[in-house]
């Protein structure tokens, strides 16, 4: 994919507008703050005053202090960035308002998209500035792309793919999923969302198809022992494996047999192996699994929306 390149860009002595990605905590080894380093670094070095501007949460177009990105500007002064206040507190950002997209224009002369985990949103910052300045994909945006790619072009199959985690909506991409992966598993609390009747069919039709809905223990936060073993069987067998989101309550420990085995019987797989999503990317800390995989995505929907559609709204942006 041609994505307008940074090294191309005159970034020097410029002021460099930077989308990054702040809907995490303020940790300088959180994963999302990491990411944009190499970009940072590349800025600084060429002598570019760089403007930070991002969100977090979703504060309904409110001002809410909590979700401020103000304790976020002490992480950035060692790149001389100025961060400034989440986007969100401000409606016209999620409603791609044309006059704060032109507002935001003018505080930089150039605009770097270094959030590929916000650009599956057709919001302002993503969408609406790329039409008013020069532009490019920051580093890691480029590698995100790069690394994700592998799952949808030339696979080397069979392609797993581990659907979990607690939010609904991800079922909505149940569909696109299976145009390219050969096995779906689902866990976490999604099979408590799929209702009884499509549970039942999909369950009855046994070890050859390619949907696998995981049973749930009574309380419905982990997975069965018997889910367990199905998945790892099919993990085995895997040449590529994508995991979003955690197949149970991994956080207590009564409840992390599920996330623990199955994470586990990935890392030691010869495969390439991606996985994406903030809770899923905690969730490889914490069971000490993250060196076992080749890519971790900053994207949580939009690592999905992604490996679903090819692009992101924030890719076209991009392009044009
Ligand atoms: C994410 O964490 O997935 C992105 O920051 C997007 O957040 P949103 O789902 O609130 O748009």
């Amino acid at each position: 994919m041609d994505l307008p390149k940074l090294t191309d860009l005159d970034v020097a002595g410029k002021r460099v507008l930077l989308r990054l990605d702040l809907d995490t905590d303020p940790y300088p080894d959180d994963l999302r703050i990491k990411s944009s380093e190499e970009t940072l670094d590349y800025l600084k070095g060429e002598g570019a005053q760089i403007i930070i501007i991002a969100h977090k949460g979703r504060p309904g177009g409110k001002v809410d202090e909590s979700l401020s990105l103000k304790p976020f500007q002490p992480i950035y002064n060692r790149w001389g960035a100025d961060v400034k206040e989440n986007l969100r507190f401000d409606p016209r950002e999620e409603a791609n308002d044309e006059s704060f997209a032109r507002e935001m224009a003018s505080w930089g002369d150039v605009y770097i998209n270094e959030s590929f985990g916000n650009s599956h949103r057709e919001h302002a910052s993503i969408v609406g500035i790329p039409k008013l300045l020069p532009h490019a994909a920051g580093f890691r945006f480029q590698k995100e792309v790069e690394n994700l790619g592998r799952v949808i072009e030339n696979a080397k199959h069979p392609v797993v793919f581990l659907l979990s985690g607690v939010k609904q909506d991800k079922l909505a991409y149940l569909d696109g999923i299976k145009k390219f992966a050969d096995k779906v598993l689902i866990g976490g609390r999604l099979p408590d969302y799929m209702g009884d009747e499509k549970l039942v069919s999909v369950r009855s039709r046994g070890e050859n198809e390619q949907v696998i809905v995981g049973n749930l223990t009574m309380d419905k936060e982990d997975i069965t022992l018997n889910t367990i073993e199905k998945f790892e069987k099919e993990i085995e067998k895997a040449n590529t494996i994508v995991v979003s989101g955690t197949l149970g309550k991994y956080e207590d420990e009564g409840h992390r047999q599920g996330t623990e085995r199955v994470f586990k019987a990935i890392k030691d797989l010869l495969a390439f192996k991606v996985a994406g999503g903030g809770d899923t990317e905690k969730a490889l800390q914490v069971l000490r699994v993250t060196e076992g995989f080749d890519w971790i995505s900053v994207g949580g929907g939009a690592m999905l929306e992604f490996l679903v559609k090819k692009t992101l709204p924030g890719i076209e942006a991009l392009k044009q």
